[in-house]
């Protein structure tokens, strides 16, 4: 990196963390936390190599277990071990944590966002907790080219001050393999609302979790249990380990507003809504289909949404140039029960040119009742 480039990238991270610390005092508290970045770093004489003795060394942070240091650039065996972020990071080796105490709101809904690599274990994971919530996020499929991928943990504060932990729950033969952590944030959620006009939640994507004004790459929304708060609020994930990517209109085309979701795990993950409904009623479902701009699919192809609802199902395919664009798809159907979930998922696998997954953007998701009378349907 030039030596100009270096300090607009300074310049350009005193300019965020300005902004995170004027957000913190006005109430609301997005942006990275206290040394989320990892940027002070713990004094030589509290380290061995790079791993880190002490544990309070590390400005803002507990740790626990083998927590290692790491530089921009530092080799492991023959493998570089870049940093997205400033020229620090960590790395979680078995059963490491790293610990800080956040000042919230009680009962307020939260969502962090941190960026993690993959090293040299193959199925990592990482456990997030926050008081009695915590995920298990698996850091195994890897989303970017450069090996860093951002991801995305909610919570509902319980207390006034709370713990937040980020532990490698890893057992390797080697202690020192786990995943690289950086650029640890926070941000309020709103909770999800109906507004008028669309019974789902939060069907424009507006809300979500926090995205690094300088990362390319999105946040993924990894799957949850039923019962764990989303950082999508009004929806959750369900897969075994894959997840969607929640992106933003500043690095990615979005069919409506600044915010999409990227369906980058094919039928292996569901986006998925519960809606009241009346059983024996109907309903139309309708939402954009786009792709994100991003080379995606770039030769000519089909990218298609399946979408699901009561007993209804509806394929939507958008042929994607890779260079954003969209178009509008849906379907009606009778409820069959007080609750309908409304799926979405990508009909297929689709890859960049460099062989990171991608996949088509759904957005703007609407559902209404309406009432369908010898074919015709009429709007309630
Ligand atoms: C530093 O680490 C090396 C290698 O693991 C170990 O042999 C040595 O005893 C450690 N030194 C201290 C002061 O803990
Ligand atoms: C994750 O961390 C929480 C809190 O420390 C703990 O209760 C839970 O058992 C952990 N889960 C795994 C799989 O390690
Ligand atoms: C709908 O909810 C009512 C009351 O909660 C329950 O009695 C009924 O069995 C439910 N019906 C269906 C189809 O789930």
């Amino acid at each position: 990196m030039t030596g100009g480039a270096r300090s607009r990238r300074v310049l350009l991270l005193l300019l965020l963390v300005g902004v995170a610390a004027r957000a913190a005092s006005g109430g609301g508290i997005d942006g990275l936390l206290p040394n989320g970045n990892f940027e002070q770093g713990p004094d030589k004489s509290q380290m061995n190599g790079t791993r880190v003795m002490s544990p309070n060394s590390i400005p803002n942070w507990v740790i626990s277990g083998f927590v290692e240091y790491i530089g921009s650039g530092q080799k492991q065996n023959d493998m570089i071990l870049p940093v997205p972020e400033g020229p620090y990071a960590v790395r979680l080796g078995n059963d490491a944590t790293i610990r800080q105490q956040l000042s919230v709101t009680r009962k307020a809904y939260y969502s962090i966002t941190f960026c993690a690599a993959r090293t040299c274990a193959r199925a990592e994971r990482i456990n997030v907790s926050v008081g009695p919530e915590s995920g298990v996020l698996p850091v195994q499929t890897v989303y970017t080219s450069s090996g860093w991928d951002s991801y995305s943990f909610a919570f509902k504060a319980r207390h006034t001050t709370v713990w937040l932990a980020i532990h490698n729950p890893g057992l390797e033969d080697d202690p020192a393999c786990g995943p690289l952590i950086d650029s640890v944030a926070i941000k309020t959620l709103d909770p999800p609302r109906r507004e008028k006009g669309n019974m789902l939640r939060n069907g424009d994507f507006e809300e979500g979790p926090f995205i690094f004004p300088d990362t390319a790459w999105g946040v993924l929304v990894p799957p949850m249990d039923e019962d764990d708060v989303s950082p999508l609020p009004g929806w959750m994930v369900m897969s075994g380990t894959k997840s969607v990517k929640y992106v933003d209109a500043a690095h990615h085309a979005v069919p409506r507003g600044a915010r999409a979701v990227e369906l980058v795990a094919g039928r292996e993950a569901a986006l998925v809504q519960e809606v009241p409904t009346t059983p024996g009623r109907w309903y139309a479902l309708s939402f954009s289909v786009g792709d994100a701009g991003n080379g995606c699919a770039a030769s000519e192809a089909m990218m298609t949404v399946e979408a699901y609802a009561g007993r209804e199902a509806a394929r939507v395919p958008y042929a994607s140039r890779g260079s954003g664009g969209r178009t509008r798809g849906g379907l009606e159907f009778a409820a069959v029960a007080n609750v309908t979930r409304v799926v979405f998922q990508s009909y297929n696998h689709h890859m960049k040119r460099d062989g990171t997954l991608c996949g088509p953007v759904v957005d703007d998701v609407s559902l209404v009742a309406v009432r369908k009378r010898a074919g015709r349907r009429l709007l309630l």
